[in-house]
């Protein structure tokens, strides 16, 4: 497993994410609640909206802020539609302050 460094802890808002771009590749999205952090696509799977531009994280839930769809931050599973496909998650490794996500 290749581990790909993505940003500090301390750059994630606990409230909106932070949306992460990298050349190749589709948006990322960094989510922290408490001491936990996850990685996901920032597209959303039901359409072309940004999670964390327009999203709400509540608890370990976002939801769209196109349509209203929700998923767990936790393994992307739909927690409401109009959504019907998870969204990808990736796993994550945390050394000191800093996050690494497994992009493969
Ligand atoms: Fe996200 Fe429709 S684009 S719920």
């Amino acid at each position: 497993m290749t581990w790909t460094r993505l940003c500090s802890i301390s750059d994630i808002s606990e409230d909106d994410g932070l949306r992460i771009d990298r050349d190749g590749r589709g948006p990322l999205a960094a989510w922290r609640v408490g001491d936990a952090v996850f990685v996901t696509d920032d597209t959303c799977t039901h359409g072309q909206a940004s999670l964390t531009e327009g999203g709400i994280l509540d608890g370990f839930q976002i939801e769209c802020g196109l349509h209203l769809g929700a998923f767990d931050v936790r393994d992307g599973k739909v927690t409401s539609a109009p959504c019907t496909i998870p969204l990808r998650v990736y796993p994550v490794r945390i050394e000191a302050d800093e996050v690494f996500a497994a992009l493969n």
